[in-house]
């Protein structure tokens, strides 16, 4: 049985697709078989891994080959598999009516990760912001978001430090546990590398990570690395922290991970 890591946050662009990358090549450096699926309209996480193309729903909504939507590469003695759910934007748009008018494409689209599904230890998802089951795409394809219901997922919580984002953050985190249950990790991301910062940043999340009932909490500085180059896997100070979280994650073990300035 694979363990479920989704990756959510409430507001858009604080790091969920930087944070979904780094944990499955965290994973699958210490010997795992990670699946990452990108859920993102945009496939951000499927363009730094080179995947090109409409994306997996729209390959099937129109008969395509669905392995063009996935890319696998080996990482010390495990492997990392990444599937792209849609292209982009207008790719997706032209899909949404023909989900509406055909059952049987989100039905294959279902069946297709399914099978995909069961040669994993690890299935990650990057999530849109504010997913939830009653999404359109959740309605025609179970599984954009059966993870969510099923109840057995690590669930990531990624937020920028501010008040409002954090408390943005709590609401929605506290509505998705109400529904699906499963294990909470506490992501404060982009916190400037200042002493007070780091300080005001830790006071938060310390609260935050309360009021969820986080088994797991990290705090990542902004990285100028990251930002400039996009691909975890080029930012070492990120990865260490993302590999600690993994660490937790994998063992079962509370962590509290806060990167040093
Ligand atoms: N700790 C960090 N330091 C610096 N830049 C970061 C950090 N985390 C993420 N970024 C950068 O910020 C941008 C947004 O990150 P990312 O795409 O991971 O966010 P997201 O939550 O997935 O966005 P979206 O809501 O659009 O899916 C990217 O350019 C990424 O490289
Ligand atoms: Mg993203």
């Amino acid at each position: 049985m694979e363990v479920q890591v989704e990756i959510f946050s409430s507001k858009g662009g604080v790091g969920k697709s930087s944070v979904a990358l780094a944990l499955s090549y965290a994973l699958a450096e210490s010997g795992n078989y990670v699946l990452l699926i990108d859920k993102d309209i945009n496939g951000y996480v499927s363009r730094i891994v080179g995947i090109r193309g409409p994306g997996l729903a729209a390959l099937i909504a129109g008969d395509g080959e669905p392995t063009m939507a996935i890319t696998r590469r080996k990482m010390n003695t495990g492997n990392l598999t990444v599937v792209q759910l849609f292209g982009d934007f207008p790719t997706f748009v032209r899909l949404l009516p023909k989900l509406h008018h055909d059952p049987s494409i989100g039905l294959k689209i279902d069946r297709f990760i399914d099978q995909v599904l069961e040669d994993f230890d690890f299935v990650l998802g990057d999530n849109p912001p504010n997913i939830t089951a009653l999404d359109e795409v959740s309605v025609h394809v179970p599984s954009y978001t059966r993870h969510v219901r099923d109840g057995k997922a690590t669930n990531v919580y990624v937020t920028d430090y501010t008040e409002q984002s954090m408390e943005s953050v709590q609401n929605y985190a506290l509505h998705l546990q109400s529904i699906m249950g499963g294990d909470v990790a506490l992501v404060v991301n982009m916190i400037p590398p200042l002493p007070d910062e780091v300080y005001l940043a830790l006071e938060r999340a310390r609260s935050l990570k309360k009021q969820l009932n986080s088994k797991y909490m990290a705090l990542a500085l902004f990285s100028e690395t990251l930002y400039l180059r996009k691909d975890p896997e080029k930012a070492d100070d990120f990865m260490n922290v993302m590999r600690r979280l993994a660490e937790g994650i994998s063992s079962g073990s509370s962590c509290e991970v806060i990167q040093e300035l």
